[in-house]
């Protein structure tokens, strides 16, 4: 019923897309990691690369200022008003939760007047440089969707530089400089984004765009994603296949959209004139209303659902994968080196699904005859290899030619497959018993046990103190050698 449901739900989607939007429907959202089809077989699973919806990752960092105490207000001072330079008696302290201007505001819902913002300290210390590090992190992969968006509430700094890190801090990258003057700043000439192109969006440059001082009246910065994404979609993104297919194949260009950590480098605040009014030393503060980072965990294409528990970000790995990002096989899933799912072809993507490791199935799925498995590619199928203990079959779960199932042995017994339990030969079925194709003794009626060896009362320990019961006919030779059959297999599950 789940599964049918499953099925139904994506076969709706698939409709409705068609109908009201048919470009998405060419390139997929690859939010389902599995449906079920109907095959010769019956019903089976489906795989397809998937990966989570994109969200807003605010909600998931931890945030690091660097001077720690850098925040203004402790202790308490005051500060020039944005666009006044004269009037300087606001008040900034972090004892009075109105007046206090902590980080956690700058990641606040937005959209009340007046805006809520984390302020710096003053530059009272000038010329000594006012720098401010704010780290983001996420402890946890994940692929930038949209455009990082600052948006300061003092003016925009005179340079500033985005950095980004891979490796959970330990190392870090620049991503874009911002300057009022690249060339004097950065020793970098001036680009936008709109100057690169495929071939050179990996750049590295340094924006005058977003720099231009005190005095303007916009506040907000770009690192500009949509606009590198667009070199491969187009114009609006209206053929995100192209660029889901240039990520599958350019390792490079993925890793240029995925961080763990960002950090904001603050390094001059906006002075927006040659000089320093020094002065008014307390015009120059950085500001930030908030910052907007849209994104979803990297999972490898292996997870829809990426869960935040006790602060920590994990996918939840689907094919039989394991690991925060699902970069790995699961134990006893080894059965061919891990890799990420893929985009292509358009619109699943191929799940590329760990399989069933070649020695873990030793013990679980040969029932202990085999130590060796082979993976038949064709039939995307295991089989052990030299079932031990007489016994054969994919799973050595059936008995060689010759053996019968030992009744009372469990599957992974040594004794599973015996050599014939009752026939001239060998084994006789005592007390009257009569062999039965080998496998087990017709006992009369007072008699029990594999060769009828013991008193039906011994075991319902319900025998008179004459235990004797008149002596049992023996087992006629000729019946014997008339049932005993040669050649005949057993199987040890039905
Ligand atoms: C910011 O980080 C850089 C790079 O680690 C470091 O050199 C610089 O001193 C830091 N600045 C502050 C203000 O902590
Ligand atoms: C993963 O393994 C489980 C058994 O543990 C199996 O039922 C499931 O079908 C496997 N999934 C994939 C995608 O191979
Ligand atoms: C059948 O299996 C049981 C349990 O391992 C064992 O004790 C018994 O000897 C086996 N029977 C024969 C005939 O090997």
């Amino acid at each position: 019923m789940y599964l049918s449901r499953f099925l139904s739900i994506h076969a709706l989607w698939v409709t409705v897309s068609s109908v009201m939007q048919p470009y998405p429907l060419v390139w997929g959202h690859y939010d389902l990691c599995k449906t079920q089809i109907y095959t010769e077989e019956g019903k089976v699973w489906d795989y397809m690369a998937c990966q989570p919806e994109s969200t807003d990752m605010t909600k998931y960092l931890k945030v690091k200022l660097d001077p720690p105490d850098i925040t203004c207000g402790d202790p308490p001072e005051t500060f020039c008003a944005m666009g006044n330079p004269y009037m300087c008696n606001n008040e900034c302290d972090a004892s009075t939760p109105e007046l206090a201007h902590p980080p956690e505001l700058m990641f606040d819902f937005e959209g009340r007047h007046p805006s809520t913002f984390w302020q710096s300290a003053t530059w009272k210390e000038y010329p000594k440089p006012l720098q401010v590090n704010i780290t983001l992190s996420w402890s946890k992969t994940i692929e930038l969707t949209d455009n990082i968006v600052i948006t300061f509430e003092s003016g925009r700094p005179d340079q500033m530089i985005l950095e980004k890190s891979l490796d959970y801090g330990r190392t870090w990258q620049p991503y874009q400089y911002y300057a009022t003057d690249c060339l004097d700043a950065f020793h970098m000439d001036p680009k936008s984004v709109k100057d690169l192109s495929q071939h050179t969006v990996l750049e590295i440059i340094c924006t005058e765009e977003y720099s231009t001082g005190y005095t303007t009246n916009s506040k907000i910065i770009h690192f500009e994603i949509k606009d590198r994404f667009a070199f491969f979609a187009g114009p609006r993104l209206r053929n995100m296949a192209s660029l889901y297919g240039q990520l599958d194949t350019t390792k490079k260009l993925r890793d240029f959209f995925t961080v763990t950590d960002l950090r904001i480098r603050l390094l001059r605040p906006a002075v927006g004139e040659i000089f320093v009014d020094e002065l008014h030393l307390a015009r120059y503060f950085y500001a930030i209303s908030d910052i907007k980072v849209r994104g979803r965990c990297k999972c490898n294409l292996h997870a829809t659902v990426c869960v935040y528990d006790n602060s920590k970000l994990t996918c939840e790995c689907e094919h039989n994968t394991t690991g925060p990002d699902c970069g790995k096989c699961k134990k006893n899933y080894q059965g061919r080196p891990w890799s990420p799912g893929s985009y292509l072809p358009i619109p699943k993507g191929t799940a590329n699904t760990c399989i069933p490791s070649i020695s873990s199935i030793g013990n679980c799925e040969c029932f202990g005859h085999s130590n060796r498995c082979s993976y038949i590619d064709l039939l995307n199928t295991v089989i052990c290899v030299s079932c031990k203990h007489n016994t054969r079959g994919q799973h050595c779960e059936l008995c060689r030619l010759g053996y019968f199932r030992n009744a009372s042995a469990q599957l992974d017994d040594e004794n599973v497959c015996i050599a014939n339990v009752c026939d001239n030969e060998l084994l006789h079925c005592q007390n009257g018993g009569t062999c039965h194709n080998n496998v087990r003794c017709l006992c009369p009626a007072a008699y029990t046990g594999i060769l009828c060896e013991k008193l039906r009362c011994e075991e319902a320990g319900s025998c008179g103190s004459d235990s004797g019961q008149g002596a049992p006919p023996h087992g006629s030779p000729a019946l014997l050698l008339l049932t005993t059959l040669l050649g005949s297999a057993s199987p040890l599950v039905f």
